[in-house]
């Protein structure tokens, strides 16, 4: 078997299944388990999906393929796009449903629900995930909690009074390339040695402001009713203040959540530099350029974690690296890019690769240049980049979907249950803090819980 085959020959199932094991440890929770209902699969969950815009859709793509989902209800505002399309996309999938606008009718009209999946804007978040906590219903709500830290603590505090599930859509804890760099390149091989620096960005082209298909609106009143002033705020949400958090906490967050779990802490300081530097303050009131450095202590020593977020130019994408004595390990939820790179004066990294945590990068080969002197010739652009170990072609929201609806079939642990997604939106909503207050602020351990 070559190399490369036998690194990437660890199985997904088994992999998911013992990194599952490995952090998180199995529940067969008596509370979650036969709560399916009379006359059902004892597997089988009804669910119902809150808004279906363009992320409600992609889950939705998932979690059709996730056996023994049966979508009972359907709501979202715009009646006349999201909706329906929507709706036309469950029935070809022969999931019998209901529609409705209000999530409160859907709450007050179906009672054999067990879970829901929330993807409207984020200051819908709490208001909703609270409601249907306290109706019964486990809940999988999108990133970013809420736009609130006063409504991210409501929905933990909601969750732990119910005991229900609720998971946040931080998805890349459940993606297999990320618990693999955790729990074997990190925690198991140790590749990096004493982490000191961490570098992340989530670099953007510029973005047309989103319309909407002529015919399509939403009339004024509806709109209002739901916290909007105009189709035009309804569609750009994440700009406005009240409603989204702005890049920083749209984007960011996916990868500053990674920051806190790799780290295994929260941090102690931010600084921050930001501006609404390139588009009209008056439909992006959050800024478009967000440059922020956090502290961490961690168990092996400080840690000085670079973040950055601009909407101006893409280049190099999204990725996180994290930097320690030993290495470096470059990873990004984009499927083709999650290197490591030595130290030169680090021990070899051979083990690793004979057991398949690593790849080791190609063969140096050697060739004549036109002078006829000889170069090096490698596959790979940078030197020495070992492939990690695992390969992963799902869509990315697949696993934690699955995940969460094991938890709710009592056989997993959650990947990022409410504290967790607490504290990743205690670090994260405080970067618009420091742009605002212009200066350092200092976090307190007691900020991260509830
Ligand atoms: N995990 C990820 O990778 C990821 C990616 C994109 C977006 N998101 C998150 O998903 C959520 C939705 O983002 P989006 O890009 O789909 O936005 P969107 O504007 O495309 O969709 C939002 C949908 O919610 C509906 N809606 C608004 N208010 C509602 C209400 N009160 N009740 C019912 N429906 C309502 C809208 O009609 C729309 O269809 C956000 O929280 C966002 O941060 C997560």
């Amino acid at each position: 078997m070559s190399k490369n085959k036998a690194a990437t020959g660890i199985n997904r199932r088994e992999f998911i299944r013992s990194t599952a094991a490995i952090g998180a440890g199995l529940i067969f929770s008596p509370m979650v388990l036969g709560e399916t209902g009379a006359g059902a699969k004892s597997d089988d969950i009804n669910v119902a999906i809150i808004g279906v815009g363009d992320e409600g859709r992609v889950l939705l793509e998932s979690a059709v393929k996730i056996p023994g989902l049966r979508f009972k209800a359907l709501c979202d505002i715009w009646t006349s796009f999201n909706q329906q399309n929507a709706s036309r996309f469950l029935k070809a999938y022969k999931q019998e449903h209901n529609v409705y606008v209000d999530y409160k009718e859907m709450l007050d009209k179906e009672k054999d629900l067990q879970a829901v999946i929330i993807a409207t804007p984020d200051f819908w978040h709490s208001e909703q995930t609270v409601a249907c906590l306290k109706a019964g219903l486990h809940v999988y709500c999108e990133k970013e909690m809420s736009n609130t830290l006063e409504g991210a603590r409501k929905m933990v505090v909601a969750a732990k009074e119910t005991g229900k599930l609720l998971q946040i859509g931080h998805q890349r804890r459940s993606n297999p390339r990320y618990l693999h760099c955790y729990n074997k390149l990190l925690k198991e091989a140790g590749i990096l040695g004493r982490i000191t620096t961490v570098n992340g960005q989530w670099n953007r082209s510029v973005q047309p402001t989103l319309g909407f298909p002529q015919g399509k609106g939403i009339d004024e009143a509806t709109l209002n009713k739901y916290g909007f002033k105009s189709m035009e705020q309804f569609r750009n949400w994440r700009w406005y203040k009240g409603l989204g958090g702005g890049p920083i906490v749209d984007l960011g967050s996916h990868q500053i959540d990674i920051y806190n779990w790799f780290l295994e802490t929260s941090p102690k300081v931010v600084i921050a530099s930001g501006g609404t530097d390139y588009y009209n303050k008056k439909d992006h009131e959050w800024y478009d350029n967000v440059m922020a450095v956090y502290t961490y202590e961690t168990k092996k020593g400080v840690v000085r974690a670079f973040y950055q977020t601009i909407t101006t130019n893409c280049y190099q994408g999204y990725y996180e690296v994290f930097m320690g004595d030993q290495g470096s390990l470059l990873i990004s939820e984009a499927g083709s890019r999650g290197e490591a790179y030595r130290e030169p004066t680090a021990p070899q990294w051979d083990q690793w690769v004979k057991n398949g945590f690593l790849l080791a990068p190609p063969e140096k080969k050697e060739e004549k240049s036109d002078s006829g002197a000889l170069v090096d010739v490698r596959e790979s652009p940078i030197p020495d980049a070992y492939k990690i170990g695992v390969e992963f072609k799902e869509p990315y929201h697949k696993p934690h979907l699955e995940n969460f609806f094991n938890a709710v079939r009592g056989k997993e642990k959650l990947n990022c249950p409410a504290e967790v997604g607490y504290e990743t939106a205690a670090t994260v909503l405080k970067v618009n803090e420091a742009i605002e207050a212009g200066c350092k602020l200092e976090f307190k351990p007691e900020e991260f819980k509830v």
